[in-house]
């Protein structure tokens, strides 16, 4: 048996047989916008495993990356480092030393200048930064998007939607998604640099995350579902959307992180769903608040949903909350953080079950 020494989070030395110890014992990894709905969960997650993180944010004495330092671990194995994506030394400094990147800070706006220099030129700079350090990083985890994947007009109604379906960059320009155009070349840039200098790049492409925030802001997938519920959207939009929640998002990162024949793409998704779907689950469940019932679009058929898969990661032993659970729990959460008034009346928890 191979007994290591471990230092552990008190300091004291034992000594530890090495299968005992967590996975990420002894290993250092940079997480980039540590502080977001994402990361915050990946950094939680990597904390429990036993990794050090280095985690990027813009500036580490903001009060909005409070709810990191109270982690369990943070206390001794997170650091805050200040970086922006644009700025390429220090990305190499939150880089350096590091044994693995998981590459997660974007913007997430439909600004064309805000998005797409930032997502391109920030995943450039962490790539070639992670090259630079060919000696300890084995490996750059990327967060990419659904956005690079189904933004296709010439998609056929029963193409299963895969790793292999990449979003039309034309297509994106010309409707002005400036979100799915700059993530769907940030991903590509990301491929290129990694070819170019010999980077081991894996890349994640969530659909649109659901679940409870850890930061105390609300991210703009959040809005996606609190605008449902604070009365602020009278109608849901004839569309369909693939829906996923954020601790399968974060597991998945770890878990390609951590699988070394893990390779390419990973689609991160439970389940798609049509809009209508989505308010149908929150009335259920939150009859009380003014979720819509009527469809913004009362001349055109409605969206077919259409098929995804999600067998890599479910082939890496990942299994996926399910979406009513998530939209739950986004409500429940939304309102502990005081973004959304408690209605007067609410069904109980352990009556929430809702047949989707
Ligand atoms: N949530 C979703 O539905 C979803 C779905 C698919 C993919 N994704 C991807 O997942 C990643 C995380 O998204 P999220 O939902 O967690 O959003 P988020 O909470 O807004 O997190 C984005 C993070 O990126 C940071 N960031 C943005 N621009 C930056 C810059 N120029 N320099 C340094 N940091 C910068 C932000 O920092 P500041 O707070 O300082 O701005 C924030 O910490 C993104 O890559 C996003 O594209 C999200």
């Amino acid at each position: 048996m191979t007994v290591v020494v471990a230092v552990d989070d008190a300091g004291a030395a034992a000594a530890v047989p090495a299968q005992q110890l967590p996975p990420g014992h002894g290993q250092t990894v940079c997480v980039t916008g540590a502080a977001g709905y994402i990361a915050s969960w990946l950094v939680k997650l990597l904390l429990e495993r036993g990794y050090t993180v280095k985690g990027t944010v813009r500036n580490p004495d903001d009060p909005k990356n409070g709810h990191l330092k109270k982690l369990d671990g943070a206390a001794e194995r997170l650091v805050l480092c200040k970086a922006d994506l644009l700025d390429y030394d220090a990305i190499r400094a939150a880089v350096d030393g590091c044994h693995g990147v998981f590459h997660t800070a974007s913007p997430v706006t439909d600004d064309p200048e805000q998005m797409v220099e930032p997502a391109v030129r920030g995943t450039e700079y962490v790539l070639k930064a992670a090259a630079a350090n060919a000696g300890t990083v084995r490996r750059v985890v990327f967060t990419s998007s659904i956005g690079a994947v189904t933004m296709d007009p010439n998609r056929g109604p029963d193409v299963v939607v895969d790793e292999s379906c990449w979003s039309d960059l034309e297509h994106c320009k010309k409707t002005k998604n400036w979100y799915c155009y700059g993530k769907a070349v940030a991903e590509q840039a990301a491929w290129e640099v990694a070819k170019e200098r010999g980077v081991d790049l894996v890349v994640v492409n969530p659909v649109l995350v659901v679940g409870p925030l850890l930061q105390p802001t609300v991210n703009a997938s959040a809005v996606h579902i609190l605008k449902y519920l604070d009365g602020s959207a009278k109608k849901y939009a004839n569309a369909v959307q693939a829906y996923v929640d954020v601790r399968d998002v974060a597991d998945a990162h770890v878990r390609v992180f951590e699988a070394p024949g893990a390779s390419g793409r990973y689609l991160c998704a439970e389940r798609v769903l049509h809009r209508e779907h989505v308010v149908h689950i929150l009335g259920k469940l939150f009859p009380d608040y003014p979720v819509p019932t009527r469809c913004s679009d009362e001349v055109n058929p409605r969206k077919q949903t259409y098929k995804m898969s999600n067998k890599k990661l479910q082939d890496l032993g990942l299994q996926f909350t399910s979406v009513n659970d998530s939209l739950y729990e986004t409500v429940r959460s939304l309102q502990e953080k005081g973004h959304l008034q408690l209605p007067s009346k609410e069904i109980p928890a352990e009556l929430n079950g809702v047949t989707a």
